[in-house]
């Protein structure tokens, strides 16, 4: 990237790369120019429309840029070496979508942001990159970055749920962890934030709808974990398939141009997402292809994945001056430029070397994180008597489809994680546990597909499976019932009008509790999942999300209490369907309705509460926590220089060491705007041993009190002022402070 030194004086690398992309580029010819542009796929994608002769295009170099392309290192290798016989010889980008992990598959990324941990984060993010780089890849599609509020959407398992701040930071983590520190070293791999922008905000939470926000919501909660991901160093980055204000991200000139380019200053490529280009048709913005490619390339869209419009039109566009060819060299020089970065241009093979993918892939450290991760991300929802952890010497039915399966642990975005190494529930518990009541657990059904009851339910089959399940039971001392989603019903066109669990593990789970033993409900879900009727039947509920690796060493981490689970929500969990999207920074009304409270002409549904089943940062320990009142070094404070200091004694009043994410959030109690009820502001994760009390202290600046007014200015206004801390985000203690400008 661009970089100047501190006289404001562009750097002689960037003078030399901008001397050798010129020369480059005075070479090239409108179509070497176009290649560069294009962006092709050899294997089935997500959309329509697949490149037909893929290998072809890379041999005659009409696309210089490939997705997807799988296979041995040499294999990977040969095809990216098609490049040397083109003319100018540019090198190739090879990328793909390494979401959670490459061969070492970490938790979902919903998973891993209910760790709360940046650091972890970005070192599963590293070795996804040493892992895939090794193998020849440049670019990954992640971050994944758009928040969201509806659980209904399946893509909420590729995020980091409904926060802005915490969905910022992570992203931040993820692009440092990709890119390490310098784009040319051999582990890097280019970050690509998406879906640019606002694409978790589909209505009703169906995969591609439309979009429709304010200006003033976009920027205070939807845009600034991408502007953090490009703050941060991200050269490439995707538009959504959703209309912004009703123009297409990927013909949105104000988006891609104005705010991204103008305002955010991002120097790295924009890439659309699979076919958005030919997409402008059905969205009815583009009467013919042709039209699309020229209303992309006009909005700033520089490169065209799998739609093949820039390939066929640009040219043909330049020659009749509707696009000009300037327009094509901006566009060209940003990718070449991204090339270089990369190193491609000194060696375009910088990390090919045979034997490295074996020797990287899948170590000792890389499984340990995957363990700690999978561990870190699980949430404890319920544990009542003590439920958990369990005893080594009990006796333990272990019951759902899924508990021996390797495969299942991983998502819709792992397709090239080494499912042969995963550790299966069963497996895992094994490990810590021989005396188990059965050896293979019993399985509702061998069909995945059956987790979700697809309308297919069959009563006979159900009452042989659960009577099953039933026996194993006799002679267990505890219950542990691994129910939930399988991985095909979370990501990508995987929404969902109903995300409870299905009427066949519902009645299983019926059944397991009126034995009258405790059960132990651990979920593998991509999803916040409606369980509103279901807890009553579970004496603990522990969220596994899909837990990746290791998954059955991790989850037996936490039941046996080797790890104390220490995850905290991400995204809320609704009581029902009909509270979406419910969400914990939402705005005050006019008539605010407190649950319990009586009062007819209010904020509230008749049939159900406002408050959700749990909210975000909700997450239990089998320690126990006490937060002191709050403690203020003032509160009543002036000017921009002042500083506020708030502290809390946080004690661990349990019998277990364990780490509890502290949680401080602020809320401005009047604005010239509507504010949100509470936002998160600041969090630390501490550590204590039983016993043990420590202060905790957050550290809070004019800053910190800034939002997005109604001129969508970035600024804070005099007056009170409402700083929260706590253990999620509603059980806080509270303070009040003053600060006039
Ligand atoms: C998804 C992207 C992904 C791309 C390439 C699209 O359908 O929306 O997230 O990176 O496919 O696989």
């Amino acid at each position: 990237m661009l970089s100047v030194s501190a006289s404001g004086q562009r750097t002689t690398t960037e003078q030399k790369k901008e001397k050798f992309i010129t020369e480059l580029m005075k070479k090239m010819t409108i179509e070497e120019k176009v290649a560069q542009l294009n962006l092709i796929t050899p294997t089935a994608g997500t959309g329509p429309f697949k490149t037909r002769r893929a290998t072809e295009k890379l041999q005659d170099g009409t696309a210089a840029n490939v997705l997807s392309m799988r296979g041995t290192p040499q294999r990977i290798h040969e095809r990216a070496a098609y490049a040397e016989n083109t003319r100018l010889k540019i090198p190739y980008l090879l990328a793909l979508d390494i979401i959670h992990g490459y061969k070492t598959i970490f938790p979902i990324p919903l998973g891993l942001s209910c760790t709360w941990d940046t650091l972890l984060i970005e070192k599963t993010a590293r070795i996804a990159a040493v892992e895939a780089t090794a193998m020849g890849y440049h670019q990954t599609y992640s971050p994944m970055v758009d928040i969201s509020r509806d659980p209904r959407w399946g893509r909420v398992m590729e995020g980091s749920g409904e926060d802005p701040y915490l969905g910022s930071l992570i992203a931040r983590a993820m692009v440092k962890g990709y890119q390490g520190d310098d784009l040319s070293d051999e582990t890097s791999l280019l970050a690509c934030v998406k879906h640019f922008a606002l694409y978790g905000a589909a209505e009703a939470g169906r995969d591609y709808n439309t979009v429709d926000m304010s200006r003033q919501t976009m920027y205070q909660y939807y845009l600034p974990p991408y502007k953090a991901a490009i703050d941060a160093g991200a050269g490439s980055i995707m538009t959504s398939f959703n209309d912004i204000e009703g123009i297409p991200a990927t013909a949105n000139r104000w988006l891609l141009t104005d705010l991204l380019r103008d305002e955010w200053g991002f120097e790295g490529f924009v890439v659309s997402d699979y076919n958005c280009v030919q997409e402008l048709i059905p969205h009815g913005v583009a009467a013919n292809y042709k039209e699309a490619v020229r209303k992309a390339i006009d909005a700033g869209l520089d490169m065209d994945m799998a739609s093949e419009g820039y390939t066929t039109f640009l040219k043909e566009l330049v020659e009749e001056g509707t696009v000009t060819e300037k327009q094509v060299d901006v566009a060209c020089r940003r990718v070449l430029e991204v090339k270089y970065d990369l190193g491609l241009f000194n060696d375009p093979y910088k990390n090919y070397d045979p034997g490295k993918a074996e020797r990287v892939t899948l170590t000792k450290e890389s499984k340990d994180i995957a363990r700690s991760a999978a561990a870190k991300s699980m949430v404890l929802l319920k544990n009542e008597n003590e439920t958990l952890p369990l005893k080594t010497n009990m006796k333990l039915a272990l019951i759902g489809p899924l508990i021996d399966d390797q495969y299942e642990m991983f998502s819709m975005w792992s397709p090239d994680g080494k499912a042969d190494s995963v550790v299966t529930i069963l497996e895992g518990i094994r490990q810590q546990n021989y005396d188990l009541v059965s050896a293979e657990g019993t399985f509702l059904t061998d069909e995945p597909g059956y987790l979700r009851n697809f309308g297919y339910y069959d009563e006979d089959e159900q009452r042989e499976k659960v009577g099953q399940a039933l026996k194993l039971t006799e002679s267990a001392d505890v219950i542990v019932a691994v129910l939930g989603e399988s991985r095909n019903v979370s990501g990508e066109a995987k929404s969902m009008t109903n995300i409870s669990l299905p009427r066949c593990q519902r009645e299983l789970l019926k059944q397991l509790k009126a034995t009258g033993k405790p059960v132990v409900l651990v979920l593998l879900n991509g999803r916040p999942l409606t369980l509103t009727d279901d807890l009553q039947f579970a004496d603990a509920v522990l969220v596994a999300w899909r837990p990746g690796t290791m998954a059955g060493v991790a989850l037996a981490d936490v039941l046996f209490g080797k790890y104390n689970p220490s995850g905290k929500l991400t995204m809320t969990f609704p009581r029902s369907v009909g509270q979406i999207p419910v969400y914990y920074n939402h705005k005050n009304t006019g008539r605010p309705f407190k649950d319990g409270e009586r009062g007819t002409f209010k904020s509230r549904y008749l049939d159900e509460m406002n408050s959700p089943l749990f909210p975000f940062g909700f997450g239990l320990s089998y320690t126990t926590f006490n937060y002191s009142e709050i403690s203020l070094s003032d509160t009543l404070l002036a000017g921009e220089n002042e500083k506020l200091l708030v502290n809390v004694e946080l004690s661990n009043t349990g019998k277990y060491a364990g780490e509890e994410t502290v949680q401080l959030y602020l809320s401005d109690a009047v604005a010239s705007i509507v504010r949100p009820v509470k936002e998160l502001k600041k969090f630390e994760k501490v550590f204590l041993q039983p016993g043990e009390t420590k202060q905790v202290q957050f550290l809070i600046k004019p800053e910190d009190l800034k939002f997005y007014n109604h001129d969508l200015n970035w600024d804070w206004e005099s007056g009170e002022f409402v700083v929260y801390v706590g253990t999620n985000s509603r059980d806080v203690k509270s303070a009040t402070f003053v600060w006039t400008k």
